[in-house]
């Protein structure tokens, strides 16, 4: 292998290892620059040509059999992620989580066979109210992910993650490139209102 593959390895690698030791130590990972610029600009630019495509769909809540869909408790708009499309960009995306969880299961055991993502839309004056992951029925979400892919995203334009911890709350800014990561079972959430179309990539890791 070239010097300079192994190098990028190394890069990814603590990049994971960060987000990884910030999740066990907080029971939330949080990380900057997850997504690279490059990548961030080029998912966010499919993300808007399909919802000018009309086809992004209003997001439910609760799974297939019994999808409840009520703007006042999740009013974004959500196009589900596919390696079939061969997008060359959802597709280096698809790699990088690829790489993800073959390091999470060697270093953590995690036994994680699968996983699921879609874009995600919030155009001004939506939110997500406080909701947990799974559901009652399934437990197939194991972890949570969350990619912002938000350019000069500013405190005035809201739209923060709101995780509640036993205590405390965490509030997190949908900044561009940040990838937050939580237990899907354990940690309640909620979307604050935001002023500002917010766009992101969320998705989750499955074992079954
Ligand atoms: C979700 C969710 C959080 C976010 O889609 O289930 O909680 O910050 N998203 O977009
Ligand atoms: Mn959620």
């Amino acid at each position: 292998m070239y010097a300079v593959e192994i190098s990028i390895q190394k890069i990814v690698g603590n990049a994971f290892e960060g987000l990884i030791e910030d999740y066990i130590e907080n029971r939330v990972g949080e990380l900057d620059n997850f997504l690279d610029e490059d990548l961030s600009k080029n998912l966010k630019e499919n993300l808007l040509l399909l919802l000018a495509e009309k086809q992004f769909k209003a997001a439910g809540i609760g799974n297939n059999k019994k999808l409840l869909k009520d703007k006042s408790i999740r009013s974004d708009l959500i196009y589900w992620l596919n390696r079939d499309r061969n997008n060359i960009h959802e597709n280096s995306f698809f790699d990088h989580m690829d790489a993800f969880v073959i390091y999470l299961n060697k270093t953590c055991y995690t036994g994680i066979t699968g996983y699921e993502f879609h874009y995600a839309y919030y155009d001004e004056g939506s939110s997500y109210k406080r909701h947990l992951d799974q559901f009652n029925d399934n437990s197939d979400r194991a972890f949570s992910m969350i990619m912002y892919l938000n350019e000069n995203w500013k405190s005035e334009d809201g739209g923060e993650l709101c995780i509640y911890h036993r205590d405390s709350s965490q509030i997190i800014s949908p900044l561009n490139g940040k990838c937050v990561f939580f237990k899907s079972s354990e940690l309640e959430h909620e979307v604050l209102l935001n002023h500002k179309p917010r766009m992101s990539i969320t998705g989750w890791l499955k074992t079954n």
